[in-house]
């Protein structure tokens, strides 16, 4: 297969990318994808979350669904995005919640997908579409947008269509609005060693799309 990298980015902190990153790299392991993750963010969340989880299971030889790397600050990022780009299948990569790092840019720039998870909040539409506008710039990646921890409250309905509408129409010119995740204790219970069907259930719609678009980049 060919090599694609996939980041999960955005300005804000908080908002779901080491999570949903986590998660849709399994379910493109399940959908047949070979899949690396690699952790460029300082805190390495996920690098850490990875082993802890591995040490729970207490037992040796475990098939984990993907294999991650961190991003070490000695790392030239430059050298090491181009030796990325050489591996077969689907990179994912879990952003910092920053652009402030002149590393990142080569990371943005060496991206075929950008999913930017965001919260359904008009200050959080806001800033993303400062991000997107600023991605445009220095990235030719397809953007995509995840609304994440959707609430299901009846009483937000109206306060939910209308934010909708506004990310459809202001970050519609940048690229494409995913449907939205729910806000769960699965999702935010989730680990790196597998998926169960709450979850599953939880991110379907928007990650279908998602490995749509990476099959129509495939088969461009
Ligand atoms: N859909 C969801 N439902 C419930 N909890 C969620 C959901 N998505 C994320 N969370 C929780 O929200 C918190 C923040 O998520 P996460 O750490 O993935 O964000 P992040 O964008 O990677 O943050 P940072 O910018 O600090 O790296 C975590 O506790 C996570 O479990
Ligand atoms: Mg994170």
């Amino acid at each position: 297969m060919k090599n694609m990298i996939i980041l999960f980015a955005g300005l804000k902190g908080g908002t779901g990318k080491s999570t949903l990153c986590n998660l849709f790299a399994t379910y493109a392991v399940e959908q047949g994808f070979p899949v690396a993750v690699m952790d460029a963010d300082t805190q390495l969340s996920l690098y850490k979350n990875f082993f802890e989880d591995l040490a729970t299971l207490g037992v040796r030889n475990v098939s984990t669904p993907w294999r991650i790397w961190s991003l070490r600050a000695d790392d030239t990022v430059k050298d090491k995005m181009s030796k990325i780009k050489k591996v077969p299948g689907l990179v994912i990569i879990d952003c910092p919640g920053s652009v402030d790092n002149e590393n990142l840019k080569y990371i943005y720039n060496s991206a075929d997908i950008i999913v930017m998870p965001f919260r359904f909040d008009r200050m959080n539409v806001r800033e993303t579409v400062t991000f997107a506008e600023l991605l445009k710039k220095i990235s030719k990646a397809r953007q995509l947008y995840l609304p994440n921890m959707v609430t299901q409250y009846d009483e937000k309905r109206e306060e939910l269509r209308k934010a909708m509408e506004r990310a459809n129409s202001d970050l519609g010119k940048y690229g494409r609005v995913l449907p939205g995740i729910p806000e769960c204790l699965a999702v935010r219970d989730s680990n790196t060693l597998g998926m169960n069907y709450k979850q599953r259930w939880a991110v379907r719609e928007a990650y279908n799309v998602i490995i749509e678009e990476i099959n129509t980049l495939i088969n461009k």
